[in-house]
């Protein structure tokens, strides 16, 4: 139980709030690894919420996160969406993580429309509501919110919140803290 403490304290006081629920880690690296905001953002090969998806590519809602959801789809075989993606706990977490559940996750397209989502308990969301772009992103989590400065058109936000990120992305979309 000495992590949990360890990240309530550092939650606590990196924002004030009390910490006391949906930590994402339990099982990290050491502190030393830890980097500046009190959430693992080393490079270690774990999950920082140490726990997995283990399904491969049968069908479910919590399958492969942090995996491009839209692309694999769209080769034919899952459900069509317009947005989906992961929210992790660390931004270099692996493909197929389980990430945070609980983040609310708000889609305002180009035409101001807003789109609300919740990530289930792989950290998973995904819509097929029609989104007209470039859209924007805002995560809350515990009353603290995180916005996606630029605007994008790809809905499939793993093509570019990948491990390591990709098309300028830092890694992954991590919850807020
Ligand atoms: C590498 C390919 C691949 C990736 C990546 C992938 N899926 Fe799928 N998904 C599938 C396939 C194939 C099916 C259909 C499987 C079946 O019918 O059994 C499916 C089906 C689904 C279903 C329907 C499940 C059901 O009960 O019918 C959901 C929901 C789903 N995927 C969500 C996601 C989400 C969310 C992501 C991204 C975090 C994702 N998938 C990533 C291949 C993928
Ligand atoms: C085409 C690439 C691309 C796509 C697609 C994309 N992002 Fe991003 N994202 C970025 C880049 C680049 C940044 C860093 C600069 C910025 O904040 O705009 C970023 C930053 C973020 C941040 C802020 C990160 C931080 O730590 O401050 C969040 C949250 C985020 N993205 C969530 C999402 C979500 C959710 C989606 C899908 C609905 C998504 N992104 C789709 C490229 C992308």
């Amino acid at each position: 139980m000495r992590l949990p403490i360890l990240f309530s304290l550092l939650f606590a006081a990196c924002t004030g709030t009390k910490g006391d629920s949906g930590q994402p880690n339990d099982s990290s690296p050491t502190d030393s690894e830890t980097g500046g905001g009190g959430f693992d953002t080393s490079h270690d090969g774990t999950c920082s919420t140490g726990s997995e998806w283990t399904q491969g590519n049968h069908g479910s809602s919590k399958m492969n996160p942090g995996q491009a959801c839209i692309e694999c789809h769209d080769r034919g075989e899952g459900p069509n969406y317009k947005i989906a993606g992961t929210i992790m706990g660390a931004i270099h977490d692996p493909d197929d993580c389980n990430g945070i559940s609980g983040v609310t996750v708000r889609i305002t397209d180009a035409d101001g429309n807003l789109t609300e989502l919740t990530t289930n308990s792989a950290g998973n969301f995904y819509s097929n509501d029609r989104i007209s772009t470039p859209y924007t992103v805002q995560l809350e989590y515990n009353g603290i919110t995180r916005d996606m400065a630029g605007a994008q058109t790809d809905g499939d936000c793993s093509t570019c919140h990948t491990q390591d990120g990709k098309s300028s992305a830092p890694g992954r979309a991590v919850v807020p803290y």
